[in-house]
């Protein structure tokens, strides 16, 4: 009995040993089945258990169990040590640097390596999401190329409606051939009954089709007009519409939501006003103006004159952006009208809602000084690189 006592206390220096060499997690597992495997050394001395009595037995596995213990000590130390070298192999071999310098601004007019940023219009809209989200808004979005019915027709502007006129836009041209077989035969373009959609207001009927009330959203995008371009009106400009809906939505509710968009933008509290608008989708419709923050209300703006007139001269000139009246429309709204719940399968006397659609452009204007709207679009270094 003690030479088996001896001998698998002789186990362990070898075992030691053979951990300390292995390589490899594979070379690991093998030295394991080498000592406690079927084969392995412990198992071949405790075949010969049989021949012993009881309490000879009882002494032998105690040893065979210090062993055992002893065994997964070394085992998983060694395991642990072997998981570490491969990952700072790892890090040796497969070094990815994901720290990047940024080349710094060039010079004006030295435009190789400049480096680019988020535009002026982008930075206001993400503002905005947070401000919104925060207030357990979804963000929605929807296609920029529309049919009748999302940009006109659900939202109230019946097919001969004047308001129409106040929104026209670019409409698409079937090419050979698609649309009403009776138009083929004509030689004028055809319609295919999709438009450039003019307002986000189409993203309020789409969130009705795909959402269940109560619902708050907002819709950032892209839109488009058949516009006189001057330096407030463009053809291509951005809106951010709003949309409540709920069992009980009031014009205070939506006052409160303007009044704590235009506040967290601009930091402080700014001077508006408020008139009535139309707008076929809502009831009541109004226009929220905004202080001009280009003049500062005074519809006139300071304008340099060139070097030759002397220092620091200037010329009060008529404020371009505001139309010299000191005020910026930025954020028409209303109550949604009951005939847009209909057309979304509500009943208007069960649900309630609210929307505005703020013109980005104008607030981002506003936000800093920026006298003219067409600058966004033009794509000019010097004035992008101001934000
Ligand atoms: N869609 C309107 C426009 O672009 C603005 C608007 C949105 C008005 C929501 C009322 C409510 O002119």
């Amino acid at each position: 009995m003690a030479d088996l006592i001896a001998e698998i206390q002789a186990l362990e220096g070898k075992a030691a040993q053979a951990i300390a060499a292995a390589a490899d997690a594979e070379a690991l597992a093998q030295v394991a089945q080498e000592f406690t495997g079927k084969k392995g050394a412990l198992t071949g001395i405790m075949k010969q258990l049989a021949s012993l009595t009881p309490e000879q037995r009882g002494e032998v596995g105690k040893a065979a169990n210090a062993f055992k213990a002893k065994l997964d000590e070394l085992l998983s130390a060694k395991e642990a040590q072997l998981t570490e070298l491969k990952f700072s192999a790892l890090a040796e071999t497969e070094f990815l640097d994901l720290s990047v310098t940024p080349p710094q601004f060039s010079a004006v007019g030295k435009t190789g390596d400049y480096c680019g940023h988020i535009h002026p219009i982008t930075q206001t809209q993400r503002r905005l999401e947070q401000i919104f989200t925060s207030m357990g808004f979804s963000i929605v979005d929807g296609p920029q190329v529309e049919d009748d019915y999302h940009n006109f027709g659900a939202l109230n502007f019946t097919d001969d409606h004047p308001a129409r006129d106040m929104q026209d836009t670019f409409y698409t041209q079937a090419q050979g051939g698609a649309g009403p077989a009776a138009d083929r035969t004509s030689s004028l373009p055809q319609a295919t009954g999709h438009l450039l959609r003019t307002h986000t207001s189409t993203v309020q009927i789409r969130a009705l089709e795909s959402m269940k009330p109560p619902l708050r959203i907002i819709a950032p995008g892209r839109v488009f007009r058949y516009e006189e371009v001057d330096a407030s009106h463009e053809h291509t400009f951005y809106q951010m519409e709003g949309m409540i809906v709920d069992r009980k939505v009031s014009v205070g509710n939506l006052l409160h939501l303007m009044q704590t968009l235009l506040t967290e933008v601009f930091g402080k509290q700014v001077d508006v006003r408020l008139r009535p608008g139309y707008f076929p989708f809502v009831e009541p419709g109004f226009e929220l103006d905004m202080k001009c923050l280009v003049c500062n209300g005074r519809g006139l703006r300071e304008d340099g004159l060139p070097a030759s007139a002397g220092p620091g001269a200037s010329v009060l000139r008529g404020c371009s952006v505001c139309k010299h009246s000191g005020w910026v429309e930025v954020l028409p709204c209303g109550l949604v009208h009951p005939n847009v719940l209909r057309s979304a399968g509500l009943d208007p006397a069960e649900w309630q809602g609210a929307a505005f659609g703020l013109g980005l452009n104008r607030l981002v204007m506003m936000q800093h000084g920026i006298e003219d709207i067409r600058h966004f679009m033009a794509g000019k270094l010097e004035f992008l690189r101001q934000f």
